[in-house]
């Protein structure tokens, strides 16, 4: 169990909850604890009383068709059978954010020879990138328990997503990023709530402060620390998404960014839950995750092959990836170990090269997270670890209009001339 989850053990209540309402929650059952099995009802909950392992959301899920979902509408809504969120969770304000687009990258395939590429977009999202995923859960869940302030600890998109989510739901919050976050994303945020707060430390340390808080004050629904159960499912939807969009089924492999880990134990989750519940056939896939070499936690240990994730301290232009003591990094390391994929990162440039590299062969510009993903992509070809035989997916988490330092030295204007037909043709681009 990781030391952040630890920190989570006090303040377990982000609102007064004078009752839940029935099916508050869907086919959710239990809070499960992923450490010791131990099942606890469901309720503002999120780490284990008997050994403070974190806990996640358990099912009884009824039959659900493919017909079922595709008639559903073009968001995540669409698998609300699949979700801890009532059957009514359309009615509530909420950013509707998902059915992203599926692309098949056909450039960016060849350019790295992989035989058949997708890259899945969630740049697109409501604010950009897919924390309006599992905001719009947490949502649900802080609205059930009656939470009277939304709130995140955040390394950008995710604030981002809450204040605006807190905005169109009509409820208070208040987001706290490291004072040294790229501008655009805290205007991002700004913009949508009274309530930013900068700190002058890092991610991990903002995140300390927001536990505190949690323990603290109460009706405070922090999304991804004491809503994390219901959090984290959102990003099941990515997983769902994939599926369905291939025509329900499973790609061989598929590479993952990594912060906290959340995204990708989910979307392996999903996965899983697709098969059991026969909405896909079974077959092997592959999870790679992807780091960047100055936030490298998780894929220092991969390749260590220990169990053991030492934090750090970040030093890296991906900051959306930034988290030093990953909560979820020891279920990455499960996942892409079971399931024959790797955990890899790569350098700043590398970084900068992957965005401007999806950019110029595919026309989508992602932030430093996508970058890292991208260029981790092409790494892991170049050292045979992934298949370029085999059918890939790569997730596109965050939009590059956030991230615009990152690239804005790299690229810029081939000439600055005159408005004259003379001086153009001398730049040679005729
Ligand atoms: C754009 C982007 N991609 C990926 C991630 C990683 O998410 P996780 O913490 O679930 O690993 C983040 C997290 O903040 C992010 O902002
Ligand atoms: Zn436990």
């Amino acid at each position: 169990m990781s030391a952040v989850i630890a920190e989570h053990v006090t303040g377990t209540t982000p609102g007064s909850t004078p009752g839940i309402r029935e099916g508050a929650f869907g086919n959710a059952r239990a809070l499960t604890c992923r450490e010791c099995g131990h099942e606890v009802e469901l309720g503002p909950h999120y780490a284990c009383m008997e050994c403070f392992g974190p806990l996640e959301i358990a099912y009884d899920f009824p039959v659900v068709t493919r017909e079922e979902i595709e008639a559903g509408p073009r968001n995540i809504w669409r698998y609300k059978a699949l979700l801890p969120v009532p059957t009514d969770i359309e009615q509530s304000p909420n950013m509707e954010p998902g059915f992203t687009r599926l692309l098949r990258a056909r450039n960016l395939g060849r350019e790295l020879g992989i035989e058949t590429l997708w890259v899945k977009d969630d740049s697109t999202n409501p604010t950009n990138s897919f924390k309006d995923r599992v905001v719009a859960c947490a949502l649900s869940a802080a609205t059930e328990f009656h939470s009277k302030v939304f709130a995140c600890p955040s390394t950008g998109n995710l604030a981002n997503a809450v204040a605006a989510a807190g905005a169109r739901a009509g409820i208070k919050t208040v987001v706290f990023i490291p004072s040294n976050l790229e501008k655009p994303k805290q205007v991002n945020s700004a913009v949508f709530t009274e309530s930013l707060v900068a700190v002058n430390g890092n991610y991990d340390d903002v995140n300390k402060l927001a536990s505190e808080i949690a323990g603290e004050e109460d009706g405070w629904a922090f999304v991804n620390v004491n809503v994390r159960p219901y959090y984290a499912e959102g990003s099941k939807t990515l997983g769902y998404e994939i599926a369905e969009q291939l025509g329900w089924r499973l790609p061989d492999q598929i590479v993952i960014p990594v912060a906290s880990g959340s995204q990708l134990t989910k979307v392996h989750k999903a996965f899983q839950e697709l098969v059991k519940l026969g909405l896909v056939e079974d077959k092997p896939y592959k999870v790679f995750g992807a780091q960047a070499e100055g936030c490298s936690p998780v894929s220092t240990a991969y390749k260590a092959g220990t169990d053991a994730i030492r934090p750090v301290k970040p030093d890296t232009i991906a900051k959306s990836l930034a988290i030093g003591n990953p909560a979820d990094g020891i279920y990455v390391l499960d996942i892409c170990r079971e399931t024959g994929g790797a955990v890899e990162d790569i350098t700043d440039d590398e970084v900068r090269d992957g965005i401007v590299l999806l950019a110029r062969t595919e026309g989508i510009f992602t932030e430093t997270a996508g970058g890292t993903t991208v260029g981790v992509l092409k790494k892991l070809v170049e050292s045979g670890q992934l298949d370029p035989t085999l059918e890939t997916v790569v997730i596109n988490t965050g939009h590059g209009l956030k991230t615009l330092d990152a690239v804005a030295d790299s690229v810029g204007p081939a000439a600055t001339i005159d408005p004259s037909y003379a001086a153009f043709v001398k730049t040679g681009l005729a």
